[in-house]
């Protein structure tokens, strides 16, 4: 698995409304060649594309994900909230992005976005549905998760796939590493990073990447304490032309 230094998160979420079809492919015009994106299953098991707990942000809609049934928002808005050029961006299932994705030749860090409760149906769901596509191997995918559970499940269901543990503090990274599973990568918030801790982690054979970074010198400095890459939402990172 080669990740770039420069990661699309949520798609290219400055220039466009996060975790959408049009995001991803701004994200490809761009340059990316790796995405990042949030899978969380609907009340009927319909695997999404979508970072919160309720739809009130991206659709003005409060409600919880997990009590939606799909063809509740299958038709709604999702760009609006962004810019009313993009009323027509819907939530994506993440069937219709992956097919996307294959088409552009992107590869996709999957963050299954789940609870203890959902991870195991989150999980199973949505290798149900990339076993569908011929494109992703264990090359062009990273599972990563804050959810235990849900990294658990891929590795015993699917363990070719590398997977990613993510963490905005060190005692949930330690708690991670002291579960019995093979992780190739550790996605941290960047403010838990420094040249002595990330060279620890390297010593235990760990990838770090760092989210989310929309600064460049912020990024540059990443990358000299020896990050692998950041997770961006900026247009001009994932163009790669200030690095
Ligand atoms: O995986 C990196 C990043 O996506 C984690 O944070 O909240 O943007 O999903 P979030
Ligand atoms: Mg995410």
């Amino acid at each position: 698995m080669h990740l770039p230094k420069v990661i699309a998160h949520r798609g290219a979420s400055q220039i466009a409304p996060e975790n959408t079809l049009i995001a991803f492919e701004k994200a490809h015009e761009l340059g990316a060649t790796w995405i990042e994106l949030d899978v969380m299953l609907t009340k009927d098991n319909v695997a999404i594309i979508h970072h919160d707990e309720t739809f009130e942000r991206i659709l003005g809609l409060n409600q919880n994900v997990q009590q939606t049934p799909y063809a509740q928002i299958k038709d709604l808005d999702a760009g609006s909230w962004f810019d009313k050029k993009f009323a027509s961006a819907r939530i994506p299932t993440l069937a219709q992005t992956l097919t996307l994705c294959a088409d552009l030749g992107l590869s996709i860090n999957i963050e299954l976005k789940t609870t203890e409760a959902y991870a195991k149906h989150t999980t199973l769901k949505t290798l149900e549905i990339l076993k569908q596509f011929k494109f992703f191997t264990p090359e062009n995918i990273l599972f990563s998760s804050q959810e235990i559970l849900a990294l658990e499940t891929v590795q015993s269901q699917a363990p070719d796939y590398k997977l990613g543990l993510i963490a905005d503090n060190w005692p949930d990274v330690n708690k991670g590493l002291a579960q019995n599973l093979k992780l190739y990568s550790l996605s941290l918030h960047y403010p838990m990073l420094n040249q002595d801790n990330i060279k620890i982690l390297h010593e235990q054979g760990y990838q770090v990447l760092a989210f989310t970074v929309n600064d460049h010198s912020l990024a540059e400095q990443l990358f000299n304490i020896g990050i692998c890459s950041v997770f961006s939402d900026d247009a001009l990172l994932l163009s790669r032309s200030i690095l």
